[in-house]
């Protein structure tokens, strides 16, 4: 989704935008943009091109601009198509008030009429423009004066950042529901959609909240009420993630990067929240969010894509080892189905970057509802973090590649955790139990890094499948969720059709597609309740000649018999294994989308962070 980056300083502020813009790449983009002021005042140095950061950097290449302040974009196509004319920043009428803006304008036609009608002239068919004609139109001199009232006739979900021709060493910001974070520098000062584009310059940043304006100058950052300009108090929060951490090193993608930081992710989970004596502490979670949890009627997890694919396992945790009703839903859906809460029960939001617009709505709408709501989250500070009542971090690092893999890793291992201590806590398991299953779970690291050192039978079978269109992934129980997991992995970023289904359901419709050409990925780790319906499945798919690609315990006679290809992994308790058998999934993908050249860490049409419903 829309990356916005703004600069006011004392360095030269274009190569500061492009390295924000490009920190803010992984997010999903068709188009950038930027607009600069020199100190001259003689009006605004705009640059877009539709395409990558490279085309723009390469039309800037040698421009002199000798600009100290500016504001940049990367857009993802809401209103009117990916085009170098569409993309941000925008002008105002005649020049003086330039925007980038993240969000929709709901009421985008009715003020669009509006301007014309008092003969603004419009070159673009965004709903951005509409915003920069009307801070325009109120302009007096005073920058936040006007981004104030046209924050008022704007209904919608929006972050926007501004400036004047006439004010250039001034940059501007406000928002409503989409994020913004500044970044508080040494005689600069930054604003940016998220943290990760203001690593290379600062760690000390202060989230904005909703009804926000912020007014950055190189000396000062001045946070006030939208409504009434009342000035806000905030605190500087100290970012702990590193640059480096959000750079690819030595591996050609961040995809294939985060899934080798698994074994890292795996270990940093353990060690927050599994305690010398094998026993497990949230200790962020105050008393009474536990003691809520103990007696909580029912736990309804909601997320989003991946997120919801973890949400899935955590259904299936909950229900066997803190013995709760527990029902997974898609954020989407959730929101808009009424769903019915009672004030007993525990609304569990799981999301990497924190910022999903439809969970976080479906936060808000819990919350109204009166459920106690517990997040599951990646990003410190992000919006749904903010908002919980109570958070769980998961310990990915920064994860850039659009398709999610250390993130993913990251939720099962602490819903898990999190299952178990629940179960812990209601007293439906011992604390021996608690510690045999934590005893297992310290070997997890040791197990992916194993899986991750073998992978040449993915390599192999990538090779000689990567030109198939269509795939079918099926799993059971705890795996289930993984063959959903799997197929999307593959389809985001190969292109080729996937579908995950649930193996014992195959009869009832997918087995219509088998015939010889067709790959069927099963995952079939022994010692799970359901291993020997799923060979009997695998049976059925070999009658019909169907190519098997299995992912099953090592030495499993049985399932290599069936099977075309097989991935092995290290044998794990039942409730781990999800976490192994998603591993060889994502080497999958990666290898088939890598094969047919695709764009590994920024699929097409996708976004990182979506931002919009
Ligand atoms: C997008 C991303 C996915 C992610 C989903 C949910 O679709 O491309 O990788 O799983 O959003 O995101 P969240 O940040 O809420 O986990």
């Amino acid at each position: 989704m829309c990356g916005i980056i703004g600069y006011v300083g004392g360095r030269e502020a274009v190569p500061i935008l492009i390295k924000g813009l490009e920190h803010l790449e992984y997010r999903g983009y068709d188009s950038a943009g930027i607009a600069c002021l020199s100190p001259d005042c003689s009006g605004f140095f705009v640059c877009k091109e539709q395409g990558k950061i490279g085309e723009l950097k390469a039309r800037l290449n040698g421009v002199p601009t000798q600009a100290n302040s500016g504001i940049g974009h990367t857009r993802w196509a809401t209103h009117g198509a990916p085009s170098k004319t569409n993309a941000h920043p925008h002008l105002g009428q005649n020049g003086r008030v330039a925007v980038v803006h993240n969000g929709i304008i709901e009421n985008y036609a009715e003020l669009k009429s509006e301007l014309k009608r008092k003969g603004c002239c419009f070159k673009s068919d965004t709903d951005t423009e509409v915003a920069a004609h009307l801070i325009e139109s109120y302009y007096h001199g005073d920058l936040g004066g006007a981004m104030r009232r046209a924050a008022a006739r704007i209904q919608g979900f929006f972050a926007f950042v501004a400036m004047a021709k006439a004010e250039p060493n001034r940059v501007c910001a406000l928002k409503r529901s989409n994020p913004l974070v500044v970044g508080v520098g040494k005689g600069e000062n930054f604003v940016a959609s998220d943290v990760s584009a203001l690593l290379p310059y600062t760690n000390k940043v202060m989230y904005l909240e909703d009804d926000e304006f912020v007014e950055l100058t190189r000396e000062c950052v001045n946070v006030s009420r939208l409504k009434d300009g009342k000035p806000v108090r905030k605190q500087i929060a100290t970012v702990s993630w590193k640059a480096e951490e959000a750079s690819k090193g030595d591996f050609p993608h961040f995809m294939l990067k985060e899934i080798f930081e698994q074994p890292a992710v795996l270990r940093r989970t353990l060690q927050t929240y599994v305690k010398k004596t094998g026993g497990i502490a949230f200790d962020t979670l105050d008393r009474k969010v536990k003691d809520h949890v103990k007696r909580t009627g029912k736990i309804f997890v909601v997320s989003c894509g991946t997120a919801y694919h973890a949400g899935l396992v955590g259904r299936y945790l909950f229900e066997a080892y803190a013995r709760v009703p527990t029902e997974a839903h898609v954020s989407s859906e959730f929101r808009y189905s009424d769903p019915i809460i009672s004030k007993n029960d525990t609304a569990v939001f799981i999301t990497q970057s924190g910022e999903t617009a439809d969970t976080l709505a479906a936060l808000r709408e819990a919350k109204r509802k009166g459920a106690r709501t517990l997040a599951i989250v990646n990003v410190a500070g992000s919006t749904i973090a903010r908002e919980a009542d109570a958070v769980v971090y998961t310990l990915a690092g920064p994860e850039i590649g659009v398709a999610s893999t250390k993130a993913y890793l990251g939720q099962l291992l602490t819903l898990a955790l999190f299952a178990l201590y629940v179960g812990g806590l209601r007293k439906r398991l011992s604390q021996s139990a608690i510690r045999g299953f934590t005893r297992e779970a310290s070997k997890l690291p040791d197990k992916v890094r194993e899986i991750l050192g073998t992978s040449e039978s993915v390599d192999s079978a990538a090779g000689a499948l990567f030109t198939k269109g269509n795939f079918l992934f099926l799993g059971r129980g705890y795996n289930f969720p993984n063959a959903l997991e799997g197929a999307l992995k593959l389809k985001e970023i190969s292109y080729a059709h996937a579908h995950g289904y649930a193996a014992g359901e195959m009869k009832h419709g997918p087995i219509a597609l088998i015939d010889e050409t067709q790959p069927v990925v099963c995952l079939v780790p022994k010692g799970t309740k359901t291993y020997t319906k799923m060979l009997s499945n695998m049976e059925e798919i070999l009658a019909r000649r169907g190519i098997i690609i299995s992912i099953a315990t090592k030495g499993d006679r049985a399932v290599q018999r069936l099977s075309r290809h097989v991935f092995w992994i290290p044998d794990t308790l039942e409730i781990f294994s999800p976490i192994l058998t998603a591993v060889p999934l994502q080497l999958f993908a990666y290898k088939i989308a890598t094969l047919n050249h695709r764009d590994v860490d920024q699929p097409r049409n996708l976004a990182k962070s979506v931002t919009v419903e």
